[in-house]
């Protein structure tokens, strides 16, 4: 299994934060936003990844992650040079996928909590899983309806009147032929390659696994200010009281036997004496 993580965009909605920089590069509470969706395929054990993001975000990212190979990972890059839609990942990301199945996650989607429903999606070796998860304001993502049976029956993008409440996040887990699917798509009338658009392609096949969250799981919004403050908030609470780090990738890394101890204290060794590092350190004398 390949991981794309989607780091690009323009994120306007949150100027002038975004003037300068990335959304996906933002801070939720102590670590830069694209460190959460990045974990995620780290948890689900996946180790070959590639970052899609435009020409001026790419240093930063290489800044942050190199090719990843202190963390056990392979982490390479690729320009996507406009916004061109979230499905164009997979025909940037061609050579990358080879003929393996692909996880895809947007940078500026955080889950917490049991991820069961991911790791069960991993298992599949056919097809295409997308998950729904139930919001206030569906109007603002992809929509799921289901019947009574809990059987998918329609996914539309920004629906003005959505059929449900249940959004769809953006973590998609697809077959080797989303590759081929995406590039016989057509643009939409905004002009771009959508991610909604595929997934009905797999689901009218009735190839299209749509699995509930629970309620247990957090997916959190980074769309706006507010959304960017609450998160902070949360994860400050969470980390704060039990003292574990969310979205430590080192941590990670260690625990996911990505690297073995040598090599984490090396990782150690690299990080300047700050709260993050000491934290570092006492995973490895807590064990
Ligand atoms: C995108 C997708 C949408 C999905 C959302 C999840 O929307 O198009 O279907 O629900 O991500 O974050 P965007 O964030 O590009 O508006």
């Amino acid at each position: 299994m390949k991981g794309i993580v989607l780091a690009g965009g323009s994120g306007t909605r949150l100027y002038p934060i975004t003037k300068v920089y990335s959304k996906q590069l933002t801070i939720i509470y102590d670590k830069p936003l694209i460190y959460y969706p990045l974990s995620i395929l780290m948890l689900g054990g996946i180790k070959d990844i590639l970052i899609v993001s435009n020409k001026e975000t790419i240093p930063m990212y290489q800044l942050l992650f190199g090719d990843g190979s202190h963390l056990g990972l392979s982490i390479s890059y690729v320009l996507q040079p406009a916004p061109n839609g979230i499905a164009e990942s997979f025909i940037l990301g061609e050579q990358f996928i080879g003929n393996d199945n692909v996880t895809l996650v947007l940078g500026d989607n955080i889950f917490y909590g049991q991820l069961d429903f991911f790791y069960n999606a991993l298992r599949r070796k056919n097809g295409a899983t997308i998950f729904g998860y139930r919001v206030n304001d569906p109007e603002r993502y992809g929509v799921v309806d289901f019947d009574k049976n809990g059987k998918a029956l329609s996914i539309e993008e920004k629906p003005k009147q959505p059929k449900s409440n249940y959004a769809v996040p953006g973590l998609y887990v697809y077959d080797n032929r989303v590759v081929d699917i995406s590039k016989n798509m057509k643009p939409s009338p905004r002009g771009e390659l959508e991610i909604t658009d595929v997934n009905n392609f797999y689901l009218n096949e009735g190839n299209l696994n749509v699995e509930k969250i629970g309620r247990g799981v957090a997916w959190l919004d980074t769309g706006t200010p507010e959304a960017l403050l609450q998160a902070s908030n949360f994860f400050g609470v969470i980390e704060d009281r039990q003292g574990l780090k969310v979205a430590c990738i080192e941590e990670i890394a260690y625990t996911m036997k990505f690297i073995d101890r040598t090599q984490y204290e090396r990782v150690i060794d690299g990080i300047p004496r700050s709260a993050y590092r000491t934290y570092l350190e006492r995973i490895l004398h807590e064990e």
